[in-house]
This record gives structure tokens, sequence and C-alpha cells, in this order.
């Protein structure tokens, strides 16, 4: 099974690609998470792309393939993979099309995830992540039992550098510009579903089953 997140900063793509990787024992595949990791432990990588992460703009294509192309071919995909964040402009998913037809499989299936912007910037306000296992945490809706550790590893929760509110309004320019118009690709090759992601995380992980259930994607040993 591969299927692919798309969806504006917030939308929930790290949540929901995490449970549907988590339900199906598939390979999570999120630059922005292997870019933090590599930030929080102050590799050459790490340096080029703090600044840019935290201005809300794109990491470059070739750096962000790289990274990619390792993890897309790893013995641990085998079975399949979810992306998360990855493609983010059409260059990326020309260049992940040109991968794939390697494998001589292309995606199964295309989840793109929508919410209103005032609810993304209430999202991006009101989130905190683990320092040190990244969980992260909405203070409104999903606040972790004891004010400012983490539920799973007791780390310190702290606020991403590109949830600042004028971050977070470059990140959505950018979505804009770049990342929208893959709704389009992807609707042009028929595998795109949208799904409304403003409801509950339960409700929309139900919703997101649903789909892969109706391509038929469901292995034998999940039913
Ligand atoms: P990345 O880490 O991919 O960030 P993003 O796409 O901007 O998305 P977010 O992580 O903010 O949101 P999400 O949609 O995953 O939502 P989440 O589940 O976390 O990228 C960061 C940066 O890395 C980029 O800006 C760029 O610089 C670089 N980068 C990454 N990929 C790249 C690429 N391909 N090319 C170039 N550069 C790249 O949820 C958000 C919050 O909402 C959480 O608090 C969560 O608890 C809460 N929430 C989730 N679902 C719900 C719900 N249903 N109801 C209420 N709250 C919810």
């Amino acid at each position: 099974m591969k299927i692919l997140f798309l969806g504006p900063p917030g939308a929930g793509k790290g949540t929901q690609s995490k449970l549907i990787a988590e339900k199906f024992g598939l390979c999570h595949i999120a630059p922005g998470d292997m870019f933090r990791q590599e930030v929080k432990a102050g590799t050459e990588l790490g340096k080029l792309v703090e600044g840019i992460m935290a201005r809300g703009e794109l990491v470059p294509d070739d750096i962000t393939l790289k990274v990619i192309e390792k993890r897309l071919f790893a013995e641990e995909a085998r079975k399949g993979f979810v992306l998360d964040g990855f493609p983010r402009n059409i260059a990326q998913a020309r260049a992940l099309d040109a991968l794939l037809e390697k494998s001589g499989e292309g995606l199964d299936l295309v989840i793109n995830l929508v919410v209103p912007e005032d609810e993304l910037l209430e999202r991006a306000r009101t989130r905190r992540v683990c320092s040190v296992c990244g969980k992260p945490y909405n203070l409104r809706l999903d606040p972790p039992k004891t004010p400012g550790k983490c539920d799973v590893c007791g780390g310190d929760l702290i606020t991403r550098k590109d949830d600042r509110e004028e971050t977070v309004k470059e990140r959505l320019r950018v979505y804009n510009e770049s990342t929208r118009p893959l709704v389009q690709y992807y609707a042009e090759k028929g595998i795109v579903v949208s799904i409304d992601g403003r409801e509950d995380v339960g409700t929309v992980f139900s919703h997101i089953l649903e789909e892969i259930t109706r391509k038929g994607l469901v292995p034998e040993e999940a039913v």
C-alpha cells in the first residue's frame, strides 16, 4: 500500500499518517520530521535546513529528494509506505513518479485533508511537541496529563519554531503557491480523495479507513 497525505500546515497529516502507518505496518516517511531530527542532532544537514524551516520556506528539492529516496527504498518500506509532507511541489511530484516507475508501482491513494485557515492558525497556536520523542499535543483538545510534560516519555513540551504566527502565515502562502496545485495533479491521475479534516481525530481516521477500504487496499490479514 502506497499512500500520500496532502494538506496545509496543521491539517492533521502527521497525526493521521502515523495512525495509518501503525495500523497497517507501513513505513512512515515525513521529511519534516527527518529534518527536525537533523536540526536537533546538530548535523551538517540540520544546520543547512534550520533557518529555512524557521522562515517557513521549502528546503531545496535536491536535498529533500536525497533524504526521501533513501527511505523509499529502505527494507522497512517494502510492505508499503505513507508519505507525509512529500511531495510539496510539482517538481517533487514528478521526481517521485520517476522514482516509483523504477519499482513499477505507483501511488495507490492520495488523501487531501481540508481545513479552513482560521482553524489551521488556531491549531498552530495551541500545538506543543515533545522535545524528546516529538509527540504532538493540542492544548485545547488533547492536552498532556501533566502540564508541560509528555505523557509518553516525560520530556518537556515546546513550541515548534515554525509555529509562530508570522511563520505559519508564510507556510500557508507557500502551501497555496507550491503545494495546493498537487491536488489537481493527482486528481488528473484519478487517485485523490478530499476529506474534511475539521472533525475530531477519530472521525477523520475512520473516514480515511473507509476510503482505503473502498479502494480495495486493505490487506487480507488486516480484515
Ligand atoms: P512539516 O513537518 O511537514 O510541516 P507541515 O506540512 O507544515 O505540517 P504540520 O506538521 O504543521 O501539520 P500536519 O498537517 O502534519 O498536522 P499535525 O498532525 O501535526 O514540514 C515542516 C518544514 O519542513 C516545512 O515548512 C519545510 O521547511 C520542510 N519540509 C518538509 N517537507 C518538505 C518537502 N517535501 N520539501 C521541502 N521542504 C520540506 O497536527 C497539527 C496540530 O493539530 C497538532 O497539535 C495536532 O494535535 C492537532 N490536530 C490534528 N488533527 C486534529 C483534528 N482532527 N482536530 C483538532 N486538532 C487536530
